[in-house]
């Protein structure tokens, strides 16, 4: 039987604060998150939600050296950038904090030291790969190597990004050190293991046998990790970055960042609740509910609870992980080194007052059971055909409606019709199911009921017609139009997880100053006489000119990754002078450029080459599919090539092409006017 749960703890995966969120991270953890956390407190249900930045770690240190300033700096500049989007966007956390903060430091610290006391840690000299030119050890992103499962190349050393095995430096193939470049040597040092293997029996019991309602994509990722067999994980690294391991002889080292990050959810509980955190961790009455991305399953199934039933002292473990899979951006798979996503603080500047949009587009297409596509056309679409052609429409009509017949007063109703109460118990049906869908963390169905709702306003006003029944009926009029007003309400409540603002703005339009989750469907939500506000629209339009905007941004982002990508082809094997000089190269002026009937590929270039006219015959069709641009331009060409006949034709020679990074080819000429027939020397 379902537990009755005395208060419920939502954590949020801990953003690494090396760059800005984009919407990978908010359709993963924090929207889904947040709707959560909202719907709660709709129901009057005690909860917290926590959150910070994850400002540990080799990448941030990277980030630093790259830019030629402290970690300290990079972290500063991106946890304010994040906390500020965040807020923003209305993520509503009761604390958002960051692992470089006091409490942390000393939290994590404790942590440890207790485990180090017990004796869980299994301590171990091993070689480690060492860069020598840099004087330092490589671990995780310090180091990039072959995969020694899938074979790819640039796996990291904690993990391949293209098949997500967790990884060791050492099983890398080729390793390469990712600060010099250099092949690393192997040196001897000490690290701290937890023993994951010693509590694999107790995590099989608990997420195998207890948790078989877990989402699949989570349940079998844990699945198959146990029956793999859990081995010992190194906690610390010899790194200058991170909390110092607060054991003597461990100078240089600091915990691993997975160590300490999952400790953040306790300690920025504790920042907020200096006295009463504990309750939220320790007492079995706490729920306890992970929000996170695919990729930390096995942080926070694995190794976070291992580490908290090593640490003992009642911490509960959670009692769900409602994991997302990725979202990928017009196709591909987003990525914060190449610039491929849409970053939240910049969505915020683009689109001023929007925030409610990107919450409703990334639920809608939340990428709950598996990988999503976000594009900019779909963006548009559900903002002019959802928000504003069904929810913003039938809000707008009811208030405009309000004005017009009642100068803004809403009107006492008579006795309902079936049409009305009809309505009303459709309503409430879909309340059903709008609840059953956020308490098994499906949102975009959730989100879909609380549509529907907007639904039967519209296709209520559509049957009741109160622009005709007003000629004739003043009565029935006054009921409509209260029925109208109560629906609109509801979708205030229904809609405030999803778009608080919008929730916010009709609540202050209705005089309705608290919303409750049970309000949906009532028939008596606003009273009679209630004064409503001015109506104000709560959607627009978007047009096509910002979508392209977006879209020729990434388009450009495109076109520079292309060329960041590009490796030019190696060297060829040198050629002796006297053997370079045999070619005969020159310049002639194109006098006549067609495509050979019939070929596909051939152009047919007539070239005064300052003796005669020289034909040649050349592959390049395909990449100027108007040949008549080059008619006139200069062109070089090897003068002294046998002959050879192409499609009946005779070439006289070889036109000289570049090909560019996309495998285009362009024609070479001389950088100003010479006269033809010169030699290329
Ligand atoms: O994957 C990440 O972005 C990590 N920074 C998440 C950490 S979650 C938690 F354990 F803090
Ligand atoms: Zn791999």
């Amino acid at each position: 039987m379902e537990k009755n749960y005395k208060r419920t703890l939502i954590t949020t995966a801990l953003p690494y604060a090396n760059g800005p969120v984009h919407i990978g991270h908010l359709a993963g953890v924090y929207v889904p998150a947040d709707i959560y956390a909202r719907y709660l407190r709709l129901q009057g249900r005690p909860v917290t939600m926590v959150g910070g930045s994850d400002e540990h770690g080799v990448p941030i240190t990277i980030k630093a050296k790259a830019e030629g300033v402290t970690p300290q700096d990079i972290v500063d500049r991106y946890h304010t950038i994040i906390k500020d989007s965040f807020r923003e966007l209305g993520i509503s956390f009761d604390v958002y904090s960051r692992t470089t903060s006091a409490i942390h430091h000393d939290m994590a610290s404790e942590f440890f030291r207790r485990l180090y006391d017990k004796g869980v840690f299994v301590e171990r000299e091993t070689e480690q790969l060492y860069d020598e030119e840099a004087g330092q050890f490589l671990a995780d992103r310090y180091v990039t190597g072959e995969c020694p499962h899938c074979h790819a190349p640039g796996a990291y050393g904690d993990q391949c990004e293209k098949c997500g095995t967790s990884l060791n430096a050492t099983d890398l193939i080729n390793p390469r050190s990712a600060i010099t470049g250099n092949v690393p040597v192997l040196r001897k040092t000490k690290h701290w293991y937890l023993p994951l293997d010693r509590y694999e029996e107790a995590l099989r019991r608990w997420i195998l046998e207890g948790h078989k309602e877990w989402k699949t994509n989570v349940y079998g990722q844990c699945k198959s990790w146990l029956d793999l067999g859990l081995q010992p994980r190194a906690v610390s690294r010899d790194l200058n970055w991170g909390v110092p391991v607060p054991v003597a002889g461990a100078e240089g080292k600091v915990l691993y960042v997975w160590f300490d990050a999952p400790i953040g959810y306790i300690s920025n509980t504790k920042e907020l609740y200096p006295d009463s955190w504990q309750t939220w961790w320790k007492d079995p009455e706490t729920r306890i509910i992970n929000f996170i991305g695919k990729d930390n399953i096995v942080f926070h199934c694995i190794v976070f609870p291992a580490m908290l039933m090593a640490y003992g002292d009642n911490y509960q473990l959670p009692d769900n992980v409602p994991a997302n899979e990725f979202l990928n951006l017009e196709g591909d798979k987003i990525s914060t080194s190449r610039n491929w996503a849409v970053w939240l603080h910049e969505y915020l500047r683009d689109f001023p007052g929007k925030q409610d949009v990107l919450r409703y587009v990334l639920t809608a297409n939340a990428p709950e059971t598996k990988d999503n596509d976000f594009t900019w056309r779909d963006f548009q679409a559900r903002n002019n055909n959802e928000l504003v052609a069904i929810l913003g429409n039938f809000i707008n009509r009811v208030m405009v409606l309000t004005h017009k017949y009642y100068g803004g007063t809403v009107p006492a109703a008579g006795e309902l019709t079936d049409t009305d109460r009809a309505a009303f118990a459709e309503i409430r049906t879909a309340a059903v199911e709008q609840t059953r869908a956020l308490e098994t963390f499906h949102f975009r169905e959730a989100l879909k009921e609380a549509m529907n709702i907007a639904r039967i306003g519209n296709r209520y006003l559509q049957d009741t017609e109160p622009w005709k029944v007003v000629k004739t009926d003043a009565l029935r009029t006054a009921t409509i139009m209260n029925v109208a007003t109560q629906i609109c309400a509801s979708l205030a409540v229904a809609f405030e997880p999803f778009t608080p603002f919008m929730s916010a703005r009709l609540a202050q339009m209705l005089s309705l100053p608290t919303l409750r989750w049970d309000m949906i469907g009532r028939e008596d939500i606003i009273a009679a006489g209630t004064v409503i506000a001015e109506p104000q629209l709560m959607f627009e339009k978007i047009d096509d000119d910002a979508i392209q905007a977006q879209m020729d941004r990434l388009a450009r982002i495109k076109e520079e990754n292309r060329v960041k990508a590009f490796k030019p082809a190696p060297q060829a094997p040198d050629v002796d002078f006297d053997t370079f000089m045999k070619a005969d190269l020159r310049v002639g002026t194109v006098l006549e450029c067609e495509k050979v009937p019939k070929a596909d590929k051939l152009l047919r270039f007539v070239i005064d080459d300052g003796i005669g006219h020289r034909t040649i015959v050349s592959g390049i069709a395909a990449h100027y599919p108007d040949p008549s641009v080059l008619v006139g331009t200069q062109v070089c060409f090897i003068a002294n090539l046998p002959p050879r006949k192409l499609r009946g034709i005779e070439s006289q020679g070889m036109i000289l092409s570049a090909e560019d990074a996309d495998g285009s080819l362009v024609v070479m000429g001389p950088s100003k006017p010479v006269t033809p027939g010169a030699q290329v020397k």
